[in-house]
């Protein structure tokens, strides 16, 4: 298979297609044979890779360094932009050219939708895009689909639950589209009518042919689920801190609501998780966010990295 993302961006899920999906998840099942035989690799000996993070992240960030360095390459880690020119008032444009006279590659988290392929313009070197305010999250999708198809082999009969911050969670806008590119049928979006998901994410999935139910209570749905998604209400992108009060907890996981749910249905968050799953519920076999689907961003990480920079 041709690599389609050699010295390329990635900014969006809109980007890939299922072609291009399952090399990653090929080249991310050979990352973890590699990480889990030998440990490292030289493949990118020589290569630099920067990450700048304007907003806090902990699995994302120490997850890249942990794919630079395991393929010999060496890190610039920028978190904190209170530390840099930043501070001065130097502008994201100037960063972005300033890093990549340095750095092969940049990942960018910043908290404004349309940021990173706003820099991705004026970036002397490849960008991937970690996080772009409420707006997509691709890594992190490539991440939970890689998660996903380790325990269902056909995509396209699962039915996939999200819960929590559908407005808001950059996380879910960009697994629904990526899930729907590859041919998953059924989702059901369980939030309240204020978190609901943007009609934008609607209509993608729609087109591509999935049924969507968009239902309020989770005990009603949870036995029809293969997945169940759990996200934090997102309280950073609140203006209204009472409306963030009111509606945080308004979902939580808890031993007694998995008993109603299949035997083999899969448990994932992004993390962080701030309440919405009870940590009893850590020790049920079908919670997989704790280390599995941590694990898999390194392995997800280290294949972008190698794709893009060879
Ligand atoms: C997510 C994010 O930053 O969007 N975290 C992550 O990257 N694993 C989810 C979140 O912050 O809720």
């Amino acid at each position: 298979m041709s690599n389609s993302f050699s010295k390329k961006h990635l900014l969006s899920v809109d980007d890939l297609t299922k072609e291009s999906v399952s090399l990653i998840l090929q080249e991310a099942a050979a990352m973890q044979e590699l990480v889990l035989t030998k440990g490292s690799s030289d493949a990118l000996k020589g290569k630099i890779v920067a990450a700048i993070f304007y907003e806090p992240s902990t699995r994302t960030f120490t997850s890249f360094i942990t794919a630079a360095q395991r393929l010999g390459a060496g890190f610039i880690p920028m978190q904190g932009m209170h530390a840099s020119s930043v501070a001065k008032g130097e502008t994201l444009e100037d960063t972005i050219r300033t890093v990549g006279c340095s750095a092969d590659l940049i990942v960018l988290r910043h908290p404004e939708i349309g940021s990173v392929a706003k820099a991705a313009e004026y970036s002397y070197v490849p960008l991937i895009n970690a996080g772009d305010g409420t707006d997509e999250h691709p890594t992190q999708a490539l991440l939970d689909v890689y998660t996903i198809q380790k325990h269902f082999a056909s995509l396209e009969n699962t039915t996939v639950g999200m819960v929590g911050d559908m407005l808001n969670g950059r996380t879910v806008h960009s697994l629904s589209k990526l899930l729907a590119t590859l041919g998953v049928k059924k989702f059901i979006w369980i939030a309240p009518e204020k978190l609901k998901m943007p009609q934008e994410i609607y209509d993608m999935v729609a087109r591509n042919g999935a049924n969507i139910v968009q239902a309020e209570d989770l005990a009603s749905v949870i036995q029809d689920l293969d997945v169940l998604y759990v996200t934090r209400v997102q309280k950073e992108r609140f203006t209204d801190q009472k409306m963030y009060e009111d509606l945080k907890h308004k979902y939580i996981i808890t031993p007694e609501i998995m008993k109603q749910a299949k035997k083999e249905m899969i448990l994932l968050h992004p993390l962080p998780r701030v309440g919405e799953i009870d940590i009893a519920v850590d020790l049920d076999p079908r919670a997989v966010y704790m280390k599995e689907q941590m694990q898999n961003g390194v392995y997800i990480r280290m294949a972008l990295l190698k794709l893009i920079l060879s």
